[in-house]
């Protein structure tokens, strides 16, 4: 009895001290209070344990991922801290990342059955061009703080899998490159600078290089929050200014980069002296007007949110929208995208493509945003979870997965084109 008694009490002291309670948010005075106990404190601290995560064991090869989850905690592992907290991150307490999650649990699917599902195509047009499916690579800046291929990785995998892909203005691939690894167009994501003569420069760039879209991200100039991006990049012992010359790591935080910092920023390069125009303020519509003047390129909105601006896109002239808050990254909004996708949609009345993104991690998801009105999803985080985790072999599986769940799900509800999606494939839950 005694024995059994010191016996368990080592077993618990073994538990106690298991990183796993701190990782499940234990207290370890409460711990080792309970383990100074008699018996029924030993019984508390086991039904403690009962509430322990379970540990699974990480994937270690790509193909063996089941689902895009499986690639998260191995990519956590192989991220350097202060880049994860850049990728995981977003603003104040991180609430709009978990609403848009928490969006696609309002609706539930509506099944359909006896329709012919052997044969189903997946695709999507965009301006002319057809991709196999509208899962949309979405611009994630500074790529080879996550693996040492960054955008190159992930260029071949979209060409490997032939997938739209649309590059951050501050990527650390070139617009030139990454095109010539896509083997094909990739859309250019636009942060303006203050000289709109670079500005402008930036853009004849992009469609000198046969970039047929920019996308013009509105959603960060009235800056953000990122408090998980500080928190984590205090934990990180490294020095980082031998990579951001600027100081600390600060990427996106006011919509602009520090011009200090665009050593490893090529798409921020060797522009001309042009005289400096400088901007007054932030950018309005008129902004947008200057940018269909400028170029023969699409021109695309990505941070749209409201029938209200989705309306005023349209007068202005905007060839596509992108319902997005940055991923959670923007505003604190706790507003999940699926549930503005609805009003943009509205406020777009059909007239131009909508790309839906923000914590789309299944298959359902996009056939959700599809269902409301969407013409394809955009992903961030689940091809950099690829990426960090496996390099172009991730970004491949992670786009593997989405598509057969998509796909199977089209099946599911009897639908075998985009077109056949409809509200009534979806309900309220
Ligand atoms: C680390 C990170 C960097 C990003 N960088 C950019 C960027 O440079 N330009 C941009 O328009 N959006 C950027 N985004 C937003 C994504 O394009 C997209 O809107 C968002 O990631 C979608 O949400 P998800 O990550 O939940 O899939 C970034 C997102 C993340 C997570």
């Amino acid at each position: 009895m005694t024995t059994d008694r010191s016996a368990r009490r080592r077993f618990l002291a073994f538990v106690a001290s298991s990183p796993l309670f701190a990782a499940a948010g234990f207290e370890p005075g409460l711990l080792s209070g309970l383990l100074r106990g008699g018996r029924d404190a030993d019984r508390d601290l086991l039904d403690l344990a009962g509430h322990l995560p379970v540990q699974e064991s990480l994937i270690t090869r790509a193909q063996d991922g089941l689902d895009v989850f499986d690639f998260e905690p191995v990519a956590r592992k192989a991220i350097p801290v202060a880049h994860w907290g850049y990728l995981a991150g977003g603003t104040d307490d991180d609430a709009t990342i978990a609403a848009n999650r928490a969006g696609f649990d309002r609706w539930v699917l509506n099944p359909r059955r006896l329709i012919d599902v052997s044969r189903i195509d997946a695709s999507v047009t965009f301006f002319g061009t057809t991709y196999p499916t509208p899962i949309v690579i979405n611009p994630v800046g500074s790529q080879k703080a996550f693996h040492a291929q960054g955008e190159v990785a992930v260029a071949r995998a979209a060409r490997a899998k032939d997938h739209l892909m649309v590059l951050s203005t501050v990527a650390t691939t070139s617009i030139e490159d990454a095109i010539a690894e896509r083997g094909g167009p990739v859309w250019f994501q636009l942060y303006h600078q203050s000289d709109w003569s670079v500005t402008k420069q930036m853009v004849q760039r992009a469609e000198r290089a046969g970039a047929p879209a920019i996308v013009f991200t509105v959603d960060l100039l009235g800056g953000s929050n990122r408090v998980t991006l500080l928190r984590e990049s205090r934990k990180d012992t490294r020095e980082c200014t031998r990579c951001h010359l600027g100081g600390p790591p600060l990427p996106g935080l006011t919509g602009r980069v520090d011009a200090a910092d665009n050593r490893r920023k090529p798409n921020l390069k060797g522009y001309e002296k042009l005289p400096p125009q400088l901007e007054r303020g932030t950018p309005t519509w008129e902004f947008v007007d200057r940018l269909k003047q400028t170029t023969r390129m699409k021109v695309l909105v990505k941070g749209i949110v409201t029938e209200e601006d989705a309306a005023l896109a349209v007068e202005h002239g905007v060839d596509g929208l992108f319902v997005s808050n940055h991923g959670g990254r923007a505003e604190n909004s706790r507003r999940a995208t699926i549930t503005s996708l609805p009003e943009v949609v509205k406020g777009a009345n059909g007239r131009i493509p909508i790309v839906c993104d923000g914590g789309f991690r299944r298959g359902t998801d996009v056939f959700k945003a599809l269902a409301l009105g969407a013409t394809a999803a955009g992903i961030g985080r689940p091809y950099i979870w690829g990426l960090g985790a496996f390099g172009q072999e991730g970004v491949e599986a992670v786009l593997t997965i989405l598509r057969k769940e998509f796909e199977l799900t089209m099946k599911q509800s009897g639908t075998t084109t985009l077109s056949q999606i409809s509200r009534r494939h979806i309900a309220p839950a």
